[in-house]
């Protein structure tokens, strides 16, 4: 098993919160996991349902050793892993609607929250994973949009052997965000390429056609006569996640 400090708590507020409260740390990196969160954030303020017993709630807290210009490839990577392992793990083949959710069957089965923090000059990152495991009551605006390992593979999965797999994934493979690697398979996974977008960016609307993802990593979106480069936003709009 991989060799990380790690701290299981039965409920919290939200495991990235609880990192945050541990910087400045000598200890890193550490793993953060719940049972349950009462307050599970997702990006942009959203909530993450986060029900005891049902879910994977984790975060990582580490301090990156590569160049901070590549803090923002985090979300895109860990991305990756955890579609691999969900893959792995399911006998499934999941998607990832850029950039930052995971799909299995056209629902969204993952969500992941990179946040950085700057302290006493020195730079922590803290990567908050979500995962549905089993099946569970989602409200009526989520059933359609949201699903669970069981519910699409009718199988019980142990959360601490998929934990366990996600964090050691996760450190063996994060030279691959030096040298672009995992971007070849973030391309491949994608289930943005060729449909139509409307991506959010800051205040900006952008409505276009998502053509690629670079060997940056970044979508490549055109829209009328403008080409994006975007490494951040939000797909508000996108034509369903299928093959
Ligand atoms: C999203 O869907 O926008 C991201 C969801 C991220 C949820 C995880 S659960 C563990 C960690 N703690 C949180 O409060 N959020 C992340």
């Amino acid at each position: 098993m991989y060799n990380i400090r790690t701290i299981h708590l039965s409920e919290v507020d939200s495991t990235n919160k609880y990192a945050k409260n541990l910087i400045p740390s000598t200890s890193l990196p550490v793993l953060i996991y719940a049972d349950g969160q009462t307050a599970g954030r997702g990006r942009l303020g959203r909530t993450f349902v986060s029900n005891i017993g049902k879910g994977i709630y984790m975060s990582i807290l580490f301090k990156p050793t590569f160049d901070l210009s590549l803090i923002n490839k985090i979300t895109a990577y860990t991305s990756t892993i955890v579609s691999r392992v969900i893959d792995e793990t399911a006998s499934v083949n999941t998607q990832i609607k850029w950039v930052n959710d995971i799909y299995l069957n056209n629902k969204k089965v993952c969500g992941i929250l990179t946040e950085s923090v700057i302290k006493n000059n020195e730079c922590y990152v803290i990567v908050g994973i979500g995962i549905n495991v089993l099946k569970q009551e989602f409200s009526d605006e989520l059933k359609n949009i949201v699903t669970t390992l069981e519910d699409e593979t009718n199988i019980k999965y142990d959360n601490k052997t998929i934990i366990d797999m996600i964090v050691k994934k996760f450190f063996d493979n994060i030279g691959q965000i030096v040298n672009k690697e995992y971007i070849k398979d973030y391309k491949n996974k994608s289930c943005v390429i060729g449909k139509n977008v409307e991506v959010k960016l800051f205040d900006k609307i952008i409505n276009g056609i998502a053509v690629d993802i670079d060997e940056d990593g970044e979508l490549v979106v055109s829209a009328e006569d403008t080409i994006y480069k975007l490494y951040s936003g939000e797909i508000t709009k996108l034509s369903i996640c299928d093959e």
